[in-house]
């Protein structure tokens, strides 16, 4: 089968070929800048029906000649609480708060669908600890300036409660430009399983020690190049529990190459900030 692969900026094919591994040098090659500007998409997966995540948001911003350009996702936990990836937002400065808009209840975004709300940026805050050359605790809050209305297209989503058992299966989603040089203007999104994190631990290591951190989790998408890649990061995991859908990762970063069969997707584990996300 022939998948569209999906990245978020032109820019960002550069992040191809620095994903690559180069033996010793994992750090500065997945860790570092370099990584960070690849951010992560979706490659294989299938165009989502509308409503199947009516918590995912797009994340623009405001740029000169182009428009609002989508950049990461996120998704929603309150009618003005959003959470995505700090790496989304490592550089947003607030004097330059009216360049940034979130886009909920969108499935096409770049129409102006008729179920769409625009929220405002209002207060950001990354992590604590977030760690910008280790990637650990990639986690940020986005409030908007006015709440959004929920409904059947702009819902919140459940999140994990600390030390929730983790079931195998899960959905990556997210919109990103196609490596044919177009744009995924759809919601698309790939099935993945989750990699404990002994497994994921023990690949990476071979590596690099330590790249893995207690705030990250592992995915892998099917055999036939399937999973996240440059693109969409900032995005929901979400997998089923007992109580239903919840957002356990947030998609944070890859390694090699996209969908690789080798190395899992790397997300931040939402489990182990729900503290500090519930207390902003
Ligand atoms: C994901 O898995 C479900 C259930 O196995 C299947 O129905 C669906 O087609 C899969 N979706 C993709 C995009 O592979
Ligand atoms: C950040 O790290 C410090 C030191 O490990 C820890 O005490 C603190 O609780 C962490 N903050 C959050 C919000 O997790
Ligand atoms: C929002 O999501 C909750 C939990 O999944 C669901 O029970 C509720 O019906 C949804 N709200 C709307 C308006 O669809
Ligand atoms: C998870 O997905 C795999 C492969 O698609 C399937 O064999 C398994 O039954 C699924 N497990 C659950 C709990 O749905």
């Amino acid at each position: 089968m022939k998948f569209g692969i999906f990245l978020a900026l032109v820019a960002l094919v550069v992040g191809l070929s620095l994903a690559k591994p180069k033996e010793d040098n994992l750090m500065e090659e997945s860790s570092g800048q370099d990584l960070q500007n690849m951010d992560s998409r979706i490659v294989g997966g299938e165009v989502s029906p509308k409503d199947k995540y009516p918590h995912q948001v797009s994340l623009q911003k405001f740029k000169f000649l182009k428009g609002w350009q989508h950049f990461c996702s996120g998704s929603i936990i309150g009618a003005r609480k959003i959470v995505t990836a700090a790496h989304c937002l490592r550089d947003y400065n607030r004097k330059w708060w009216w360049t940034y808009r979130i886009v909920a209840g969108a499935h096409n975004i770049a129409q102006k669908e008729r179920t769409q709300q625009i929220g405002r940026f209002g207060r950001v805050l990354l992590h604590p600890n977030y760690s910008r050359s280790a990637l650990d605790n990639d986690f940020a809050v986005v409030y908007t300036r006015k709440p959004l209305e929920l409904n059947h297209y702009v819902n919140i989503t459940q999140l994990p409660t600390p030390g929730a058992i983790q079931m195998g299966n899960c959905t990556a989603s997210g919109w990103g430009v196609t490596n044919s040089g177009r744009p995924s203007v759809e919601l698309r999104y790939v099935n993945m399983s989750i990699v404990t994190p002994m497994q994921c631990k023990a690949i990476y290591n071979q590596i690099s020690p330590s790249v893995i951190t207690d705030s990250m989790m592992c995915a892998k998408g099917g055999p036939n190049i399937e999973g996240l890649c440059f693109g969409d990061s900032g995005g929901p995991l979400m997998c089923r529990e007992v109580q239903g859908p919840v957002m356990k990762g947030i998609s944070s970063w890859i390694y090699d190459t996209c969908g690789s069969a080798t190395y899992p997707a790397v997300f931040a584990d939402v489990s182990t900030a729900r503290q500090w996300i519930d207390s902003v």
